[in-house]
C-alpha cells in the first residue's frame, strides 16, 4: 500500500529509509530524477526465460520505485520506457511491451491518482496504436490536478527527435511573425520541449551496467549527475534508488563555474 512508510504497518526497511534520506538536507536533494531501467533481457536470460518476463518483472520495480518517490516527496521522476529506436525490435517484443504499457496504466491509475500523481508521456504519437494514445490521454487528463510526484513516462522517445520536433515548432512560430528568432532562448527552448514547464535533470540512474545516455532526455540532462550500477533493472531496489540520491548529495555540481577547492 502506497504511504505505508509514512504511517502506521511501516516496516523496519521502510524506516530506515526514510531516515536515511531524511538525513540529506533539503537543498542538497534532487528535483528530478531520470532512469534509464535496463536490463530486462539480462534479467529474465539469466534466469532461463524469455525476455518479456523481464519486462514484467520490471514493472514491479517500477511500482516500487514510484511508491518511494511518493513517499519521499520527490518533485519529478522521469522513466525511459520505450525509445523511438526500440521499435527495431522482433514484433513479439514490441507488442507486448504496448500490451504491458496499457496494462500497467489500467492496474495503476487509481493509486496514482490517489497519491496526487501527475502524469505526462513524453514522445512521439505516431506508431502508436488509437486504443493505446487514448488510454494515454485518458490517463494524463485524469491526473491532471495533480499536485503530488510529476510522473513522466517517455514512451516512444528519442531526445534528437525531442529536439528537432522543438526546433520545428519554433521555426514554424518564427516563420509565420509570431516570434523572433533572437527571442529563441535556453528558456524558450525548454518551453518548446515534452518537459515543458519542468526542472532539468539533477539525477540520472541507469541501470544494468551500460555507461551510456542513449538518446534519453539529451537537452535536459546536460548538467545531470550520473550514477550507473551493475544491478538489472527487475532487481533495482528502493534501497540502491536512496543509496543514488545520498551519493549524489555528496557531489559538489559546479554548472561549468568553478571547482571550490580550485577558486578563490
Ligand atoms: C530495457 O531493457 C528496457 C526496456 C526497453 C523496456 C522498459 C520497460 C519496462 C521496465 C516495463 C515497465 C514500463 C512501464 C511504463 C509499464 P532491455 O530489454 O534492453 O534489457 P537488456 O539490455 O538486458 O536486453
Amino acid at each position: 500500500m502506497w504511504k505505508k512508510i509514512l504511517g502506521i504497518g511501516a516496516s523496519k526497511r521502510e524506516k530506515d529509509l526514510v531516515a536515511l534520506y531524511d538525513r540529506v538536507p533539503k537543498e542538497k536533494r534532487p528535483r528530478h530524477i531520470a532512469i534509464i531501467m535496463d536490463g530486462n533481457g539480462r534479467w529474465a536470460e539469466g534466469k532461463g526465460l524469455i525476455r518479456t518476463a523481464g519486462h514484467r518483472a520490471g514493472v514491479h520495480t517500477l511500482r516500487s520505485i514510484l511508491q518511494v518517490c511518493v513517499d519521499l516527496g520527490i518533485e519529478v521522476l522521469t522513466v525511459y520506457a520505450f525509445s523511438t529506436e526500440n521499435w527495431k525490435r522482433p514484433r513479439p517484443e514490441v507488442d507486448f511491451l504496448m500490451s504491458l504499457f496499457s496494462e500497467y496504466l489500467e492496474k495503476e491509475i487509481q493509486e496514482m491518482e490517489d497519491n496526487h500523481v501527475r502524469l505526462r508521456f513524453l514522445g512521439r504519437e505516431d506508431g502508436m496504436s488509437e486504443a493505446l494514445l487514448r488510454q494515454m490521454h485518458g490517463a494524463e487528463d485524469r491526473l491532471a490536478a495533480g499536485d503530488g510526484l510529476q510522473f513522466n513516462i517517455a514512451a516512444n522517445y528519442g531526445g534528437q527527435d525531442e529536439i528537432l520536433r522543438a526546433v520545428r515548432t519554433l521555426a514554424a512560430r518564427a516563420a509565420a511573425g509570431d516570434l523572433a528568432p533572437d527571442a529563441i532562448d535556453a528558456a524558450a527552448f525548454s518551453a518548446a520541449l515534452d518537459t515543458a514547464g519542468q526542472p532539468p535533470v539533477d539525477l540520472m540512474i541507469r541501470t544494468s551496467g551500460d555507461l551510456r545516455l542513449s538518446n534519453f532526455l539529451l537537452w535536459q540532462a546536460a548538467y545531470a549527475e550520473f550514477w550507473f550500477t551493475e544491478t538489472n533493472w527487475p532487481d533495482f531496489t528502493p534501497e540502491e534508488f536512496v543509496q543514488a540520491i545520498v551519493d549524489f548529495a555528496q557531489r559538489k555540481r559546479r554548472f561549468g563555474g568553478l571547482n571550490p577547492r580550485k577558486g578563490k
